[in-house]
């Protein structure tokens, strides 16, 4: 098994959220807690994949591991260093090493510039190469994504979604970027053209010897693209592991839902909308009021418990049983 290139300990991310008081002099500042202890590991040359429905953190848990938000706490260790995110040499340290892929490649892309200068926008700035050494870059940046050469002096307009994210995918990997965050890179696309990115990915994975971090809501763009998978829910990761195993046992009875609705969600909807569900809760489990399998112990924090194969945030499985009574083999 190859050792993780990236180990994210306890990562809990809060925004400040403005709420009027009651009978209060004016607005005071509340913390809204977007990721709570989020831990997870990525090695190199795989797919890890985060699923979760809209709203419980996937876009911050992205834009926080290459830099753009500041975790209130975290441990994160890159190629064996400690990430400082307090300090410029960490952030730096993030940006060097991990690229991001964001859903909506239109509103990622400036209209007003070609796609050879949005293309070589990636090009780190410490590089400072000739222009014909630029050229070289983005031409071959082009081709490892299937871009034809002719769209290079194209403007983002002129180009249809799939060329658009292809744009995106080039501008990313011409940085020589380690490690990709792609935040549900084909949700904005057709199903056609969906598929013809998830195999590009796969090719690129393997052309180019790098890893991924596969955001998405969807169960079977997870099925079809991760080693390894983690369920998020509400700031929280519920069950992480081997996602044959997960998807044909899953633990966690967020995942047993999940995967027995076989929802696909759309980019905006909830698993409360499609299947009768109770709001999260701050106190004990958060998917307390919608779990069938809810007791005593319950309206306290669970315990993460690793089962060898994966590990599950449950009571069920604190004295190591199944939610069936039976032992689990380690
Ligand atoms: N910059 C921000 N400031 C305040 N709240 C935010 C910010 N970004 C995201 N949130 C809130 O954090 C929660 C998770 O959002 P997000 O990470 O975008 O989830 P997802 O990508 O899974 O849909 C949402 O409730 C959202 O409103
Ligand atoms: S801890 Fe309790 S409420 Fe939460 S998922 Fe497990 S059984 Fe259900
Ligand atoms: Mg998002």
């Amino acid at each position: 098994m190859n050792e993780p290139i990236l180990e994210v300990e306890n990562l809990t991310v809060q925004f400040k959220a403005k709420t009027k008081m009651f009978r209060s002099t004016g607005d005071r500042e509340k913390w809204k807690r977007v990721l709570n202890a989020i831990s997870f590991s990525l090695r190199q040359g795989e797919t890890f994949g985060i699923v979760g429905e809209t709203g419980s953190g996937k876009t911050t848990l992205a834009r926080t591991l290459v830099g753009i938000y500041k975790p209130k706490d975290c441990k994160v260790t890159l190629y064996g260093k400690r990430v400082d995110f307090r300090k410029k040499e960490g952030i730096l340290l993030l940006r060097k090493t991990i690229g991001i892929v964001f859903q909506d490649p239109v509103g990622s892309l400036n209209p007003r510039v070609t796609v050879y200068d949005i293309i070589s926008e990636g090009i780190p700035v410490w590089e400072k190469l000739k222009e014909e050494q630029k050229a070289e870059k983005v031409r071959e940046a082009a081709r490892l994504v299937d871009l034809p050469e002719s769209k290079l002096e194209s403007y983002p307009t002129e180009l249809s979604g799939g060329e658009k994210q292809r744009v995106s995918l080039a501008r990313t990997i011409i940085g020589g970027k380690k490690i990709l965050v792609l935040d549900e890179p084909t949700s904005s696309l057709d199903v056609s053209i969906q598929a013809q990115i998830l195999n590009l990915l796969i090719r690129l994975k393997k052309e180019l010897s790098i890893s991924y971090i596969f955001i998405t809501h969807d169960l079977n763009v997870i099925k079809y693209m991760c080693d390894r998978v983690a369920v998020l829910y509400y700031g929280q990761i519920l069950e992480q592991g081997n996602t044959e195993e997960i998807f044909e046992h899953p633990r966690h009875p967020y995942s047993s839902d999940l995967v027995a609705a076989n929802i696909s969600f759309s980019s905006t909807t909830k698993f409360s909308e499609v299947q009768e569900s109770g709001e999260p809760t701050k106190e004990g489990c958060v998917y307390k009021n919608s779990c069938s399998k809810r007791f005593a112990s319950c309206d306290n924090e669970p315990p993460v418990i690793d089962y060898g194969k994966g590990t599950v945030k449950c009571w069920l499985y604190s004295n190591m049983r199944d939610d069936r009574g039976n032992k689990m083999e380690r």
